[in-house]
């Protein structure tokens, strides 16, 4: 016999006003609830288990190809390993100069006797200005910021003709971008984009169709992650003094530091699978076909993994944090990410005696299908 699966609706406003406390009540009260959208998993173990067993719980969401986001073993592996080799830690090394470049001047063009805010005058132009340096698409970052804003519009809305305009409008932008080292042939900048261009997978060359769909998952969605992650480590700085002094004196390892503060508040609220045989969780059994949010700020928060969820543990939490997934699918762009937002932090700190919520103005929070901040009005001195 299998226990009924407890009803939510995840996107009534009640629930969008604080999702980590929703998230933390859901969890408490049942490790699974079914919404008409499918059947959420809130506990870390339930989570875990589910990205690790890609046989039961596939990528394949929709009819849409996004590779390597929406492949299953075994084509995964040989994309996924494509893709791995843009991120070793030599690439970063050599990376990380231009992107301290890119946060110093940011941070030095922020005023220090008006609010800034963290996402839109900090995390967003960071992140575009980062990830054009990295892929060489130097002069679109005009055009990045723009579509952030318009896809964060469409998102919001919900209404999926604006959702598919705004995915075209980023898919042509791409397209640009590898039209015109097409067309430069040997002359193309040397840059991850060209290298795109040239790969092979057993021994053909990657089809415009993927390579879009490579770029998109390495621009469209990570933007958007890195924006939302700085916003959660700016107000966690804002909000906890005895950490941000410690980061000044260089007392702690700032990496460990800003994967504990998005383990505490994930933007990164779920990924998507679908079940392809019958699955349990527990006492609860989910048909074959049902799709299955993996809801990794609930499981980040579970107290049963971490004790106290809203204590700051880097060191001892480290093991067990999801915030880049885990699985075949766990993030590729870590290493990237990891060196951009510990770059933007330690500019900030050292550009800075102080970093503060502003007087006047309040926090405001991102809701679905982002989490952490839309807006961390701050004051730096
Ligand atoms: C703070 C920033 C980021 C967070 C929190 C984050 C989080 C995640 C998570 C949780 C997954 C697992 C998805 C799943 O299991 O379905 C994932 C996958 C992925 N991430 Fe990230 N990510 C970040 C930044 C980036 C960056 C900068 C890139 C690339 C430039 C990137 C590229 C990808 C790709 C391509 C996948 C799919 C991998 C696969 O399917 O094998 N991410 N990310």
């Amino acid at each position: 016999m299998s226990a009924q699966i407890p009803e939510w609706e995840p996107l009534a406003e009640p629930q969008l006003v604080d999702q980590r406390g929703t998230y933390d009540r859901m969890r408490a009260a049942c490790p699974v609830a079914r919404s008409p959208r499918g059947v959420t998993l809130f506990r870390h173990a339930d989570v875990v288990a589910a990205a690790n067993d890609p046989v039961t719980y596939s990528s394949a969401t929709s009819a849409y190809r996004a590779v390597p986001n929406s492949l299953d073993p075994p084509e995964h592996a040989r994309f996924r390993a494509v893709v791995d080799a843009f991120f070793t830690p030599e690439r970063m090394r050599s990376l990380e100069p231009r992107i301290r470049t890119i946060a110093g001047e940011l941070v030095d063009a922020l005023p220090r006797d008006a609010d800034v805010d963290a996402i839109t005058d900090i995390g967003n132009p960071f992140a575009v200005r980062a990830q054009a340096e990295w892929l060489g698409w130097h002069g679109a970052e005009g055009q990045l910021l723009v579509w952030m804003a318009d896809n964060h519009r469409a998102i919001r809305s919900g209404e999926r003709f604006r959702t598919a305009a705004v995915a075209a409008a980023f898919d042509a932008i791409v397209l640009r971008q590898v039209q015109h080292r097409r067309q430069l042939g040997r002359a193309a900048p040397d840059d991850p984009t060209t290298e795109l261009l040239r790969l092979t997978i057993d021994g053909e060359p990657l089809n415009d169709g993927d390579i879009v769909s490579i770029l998109r998952n390495w621009t469209g969605g990570d933007l958007g992650s890195i924006a939302a992650a700085l916003g959660v480590v700016l107000h966690f700085l804002a909000t906890h003094e005895p950490v941000q002094d410690a980061l000044r004196r260089g007392a702690d390892n700032c990496a460990a530091a800003v994967d504990e503060m998005l383990r505490i508040d994930d933007p990164f609220l779920v990924n998507r699978r679908v079940t392809t045989v019958a699955a349990r969780v527990g006492e609860f059994a989910i048909e074959p076909a049902t799709r299955v949010y993996l809801n990794w700020t609930s499981a980040n928060r579970d107290e049963t993994v971490f004790g106290d969820l809203d204590a700051y543990r880097p060191a001892e939490n480290a093991a067990h944090n999801l915030v880049y997934g885990t699985g075949i699918h766990v993030c590729p762009g870590r290493p990237l990410a990891t060196m951009e937002l510990v770059v933007a932090v330690q500019a900030l700190l050292a550009a800075t005696s102080r970093i503060e919520l502003a007087p006047a103005a309040e926090p405001v929070r991102e809701t679905y299908p982002v989490g952490g901040w839309r807006h961390v009005p701050l004051r730096l001195s």
